[in-house]
């Protein structure tokens, strides 16, 4: 069904606070979420409000965090985020990144303890529209086979870039470095949908259809998708002193503890690296080579990663955002959760 970005807003934002969050807190979750509804990242939007709102309640994140923010030098920081809800500790340290890059040039910050964050692209696009470039990497759970294992090691551990061009056009790439998001196969299990067989393997190790039975997923491109998340978990994880590995804290096992999760947001300054018109214009000229190059067949328009997004986004804004119905049933009852994911296990049915 379709709702307004308001109302599904405020229905994700009264169900969190009534599962135990600050209201700003909870304000600022929502604020997430329906952006990544409204870009079509179904996924990471409000099918994951009942798991939040059972892990608030039994006292999984913590709902009186108190954020530190340590600098480490000219360009280095750390914002430890007390195990205070991911999505509003992810938001503050790149608050924090943008203004020491605007100084500096450029800044990491290093995020740690804290919950899951969901879509990347939101923290991104926070430098990118400050003419900003905005890179970030961040742990998830354990579930993903190394190249040539036979057991989950690794998260879906995503990475995400945003860059802005002259007419405030962002270019946004935002990956899990799996084939696809865990969550894409959760969405494909409430739609009852198969699943291409490229995406995850099950119990045996055989590349499967059927989302019920994934045991496991994919790293993209084999190797190289391997090498990714490996990456990843080294900057978002070893590096920030915090789990790594088959040890990061997993979605489901214990709904009453914090989690622990890292995240590393890189932001660059352009200006310090040439003229900020001379680079937007170049971005833009980019952009439009690649909206003007010729399709193949199959294919309407070469669009930038981003870009279809963006498109789902302005449309979402006109004509509102399609959740399944169960989804709405649950944020519009008074229901603060069912039960239904403490000790699950993920691959389960
Ligand atoms: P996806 O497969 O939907 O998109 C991946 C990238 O491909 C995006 O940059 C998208 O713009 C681009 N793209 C897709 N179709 C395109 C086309 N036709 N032309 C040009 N570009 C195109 O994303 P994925 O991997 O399913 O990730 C979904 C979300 O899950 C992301 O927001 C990610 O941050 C989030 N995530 C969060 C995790 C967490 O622990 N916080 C873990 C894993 C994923």
């Amino acid at each position: 069904m379709k709702v307004t970005k308001q109302e599904l807003k405020e229905l994700i934002k009264t169900k969190l606070h009534r599962a135990g969050l600050q209201e700003h807190h909870a304000d600022g979750v929502a604020d997430v979420l329906v952006h990544a509804d409204a870009r079509g990242v179904h996924s990471h939007g409000a099918m994951r409000v009942e798991y939040y709102a059972e892990r608030i309640a039994k006292g999984g994140i913590n709902t009186n965090p108190n954020f530190q923010f340590e600098k480490t030098g000219p360009s280095t920081a750390v914002f430890d985020g007390d195990n205070g809800v991911g999505h509003v500790v992810a938001k503050e340290a790149m608050d924090e990144a943008i203004h020491m890059a605007k100084a500096n040039g450029i800044a990491a910050v290093g995020v740690r303890r804290m919950s899951h964050s969901g879509a990347l692209s939101y923290f991104v696009q926070q430098a990118a529209e400050q003419d900003l470039i905005g890179i970030s990497v961040c742990q998830s759970d354990p579930m993903v086979v190394p190249f040539g294992g036979a057991e989950p090691y690794y998260g879906t551990n995503p990475i995400a870039f945003a860059v802005q061009g002259k007419n405030n056009e962002i270019i946004t790439m935002d990956m899990a470095t799996t084939v696809q998001a865990w969550g894409k196969i959760l969405h494909a299990r409430s739609k009852q949908e198969t699943i291409p067989d490229s995406w995850a393997v099950d119990k045996e190790g055989m590349p499967t259809t059927d989302p019920f039975s994934v045991n496991a997923l994919l790293p993209i491109a084999g190797p190289k998708g391997y090498g990714l998340m490996m990456m990843v978990d080294i900057l978002s994880g070893i590096l920030l002193g915090l789990p790594f590995g088959r040890n990061v804290s997993s979605m489901y096992e214990d709904l009453t503890a914090y989690r622990n999760l890292g995240q590393l947001h890189i932001v660059i300054n352009p200006a310090f690296f040439t003229g900020l018109d001379g680079f937007k214009d170049s971005l833009t000229a980019s952009m439009e080579d690649l909206n003007n190059i010729t399709p193949a067949p199959g294919f309407d328009k070469v669009y930038y990663p981003g870009q279809r997004s963006a498109i789902r986004e302005k449309n979402s804004e006109e004509n509102g955002i399609e959740i399944v119905d169960e989804i709405y049933e649950y944020l519009v009852s008074d229901v603060v959760h069912n039960n239904a994911y403490d000790h699950k296990d993920p691959f389960a049915k």
